[in-house]
């Protein structure tokens, strides 16, 4: 059988080392990447030596998406990007993989699926915690029937890696549309999973920046000597417990990828773009939230709320639901789910085996679950749709934020277009 030929738009940590890697290793018999885009040629060379693939080079995406040859595009560039690259793609007929999120507006998400309809051809929406065993099992029990009615879900992320965000292109909405939408579109698209049929309806939200700002520094500047701006220049590296430049964080990391990340973020390639990875996350400018909580409302008079913290040790999410025949949660850490069936002191407790691999294992899940729907037509797991619903739930949680106010999510996302609009 023929491989899928896949190019990938942008060359950085996500497109080379969790989806380009799984391409080009488990899926070599399946897959293979004959194309690589991204504006910073020597970032896609080092990308592409690491990935020990012969694949061509494109300082432009057009370029790789008007190629014969590409059956598959998979779309790893910031989040901004998302939609012109998705539109090109579908523009010479190509089959989709796009990373969370599907974009950064409700409109473009629109934009997307019409596209995609005219094309006739597959969107995959890369939603990986779909395809974590522990959210996987969650939902297939909800599925059931096992809790009942869903009536409420709360869910939380702390998450250490997210303080880099604000060293980096995401902590800028004009790149990452916000952080509600960059990171949480993941978790209110496991809401709305749970939640299906209902749909979310109306948000609120409150966020702030409360740990990464100058006067929470970590340590006491002396007279006369600034820290930053970056880590790397930075005169209180040895003694800041946030330092993240690349050498940080590569440490301890096997040395064919960390040579190649240096070399993807160090000289040359840093040169060529100025791409900072490791601004001062303290006095780093941003208009994201370090910290925050967001309420959203359902059709059928379900409520949910998901928090979450970037500055904190921990690396975990849970989910609680409340059902109408008890409580149940999930914890994707401990991969553990407890239920607490109603009028009953009983628990019912599983403990799942995790596979190895990037995100727990699901990236290798999912990356094969799209070669599956691109071979045999199936419907992926988390459809296009879901990618403009989550991205409607992390917009309008922005612009409440930014507003003060209850906003409706028909105010970022035409529902009728989209109903019409969706589909494989
Ligand atoms: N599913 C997940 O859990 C997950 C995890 C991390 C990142 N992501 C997503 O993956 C995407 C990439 O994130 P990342 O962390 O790899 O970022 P990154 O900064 O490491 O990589 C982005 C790459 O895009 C390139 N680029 C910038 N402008 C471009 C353009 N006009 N054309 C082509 N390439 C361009 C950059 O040079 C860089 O190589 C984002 O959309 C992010 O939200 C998803």
């Amino acid at each position: 059988m023929a491989k899928l030929r896949i190019g990938i738009i942008g060359a950085g940590c996500r497109g080379i080392f969790s989806v380009g890697a799984l391409f080009s290793t488990d899926f070599k018999e399946r897959a293979e990447v004959v194309a690589l885009a991204d504006v910073n040629r020597t970032r896609a060379e080092a990308g592409r030596e690491f990935l020990r693939i012969d694949a061509d080079i494109h300082d432009d995406p057009l370029a790789l998406v008007s190629r014969k040859d590409v059956d598959a595009v998979v779309v790893t560039s910031l989040d901004c990007l998302h939609e012109q690259h998705c539109l090109a793609a579908f523009k010479h007929g190509k089959h989709v993989f796009v990373d969370k999120p599907l974009a950064i507006t409700g409109e473009g998400c629109l934009r997307i699926l019409a596209a995609r309809r005219k094309a006739g051809t597959m969107l995959y929406m890369g939603f990986n915690l779909r395809h974590d065993v522990v959210l996987a099992r969650l939902k297939e029990m909800a599925g059931k029937g096992k809790f009942g009615d869903i009536l409420s879900v709360h869910a939380i992320e702390h998450y250490d890696g997210g303080r880099t965000y604000m060293s980096r292109w995401n902590r800028l909405k004009k790149y990452s549309g916000g952080l509600f939408i960059h990171k949480g579109s993941h978790d209110f698209d496991i809401i709305n999973w749970l939640m299906a049929p209902a749909r979310p309806v109306r948000v609120s939200c409150f966020a702030n920046v409360s740990s990464f700002k100058a006067e929470r520094l970590p340590f006491t500047p002396r007279k006369g000597i600034r820290p930053g701006p970056t880590c790397t220049r930075c005169s209180y590296r040895d003694v800041c417990p946030d330092k993240a430049s690349s050498e940080d964080m590569a440490r301890g990391w096997p040395a064919a990828m960390k040579d190649s990340y240096l070399k993807m973020w160090n000289g040359t390639a840093a040169k060529a773009d100025g791409y900072q990875k490791d601004l001062c996350m303290y006095l780093s400018d941003k208009d994201t939230h370090d910290q925050g909580i967001a309420l959203v409302e359902y059709d059928n008079g379900a409520t949910a709320a998901h928090a979450e913290y970037f500055a904190t040790s921990l690396n975990n999410r849970r989910f609680m639901i409340e059902g109408s025949l008890g409580h149940v949660e999930a914890d994707l850490h401990e991969s553990t789910i407890e239920f607490r069936p109603r009028w009953s002191s009983e628990r019912a407790s599983y403990k799942l085996t995790r596979p190895e691999g990037d995100h727990g294992g699901a990236d290798t899940v999912m990356c094969g679950e799209f070669l599956d729907c691109v071979r045999n037509g199936r419907t992926p797991r988390a459809t296009g749709a879901d990618g403009a619903w989550s991205v409607a739930i992390g917009q309008a949680c922005e612009l409440a934020r930014a507003e003060q106010r209850v906003v409706k999510i028909s105010e970022v996302l035409d529902i009728k277009s989209l109903l019409l609009k969706s589909g494989v």
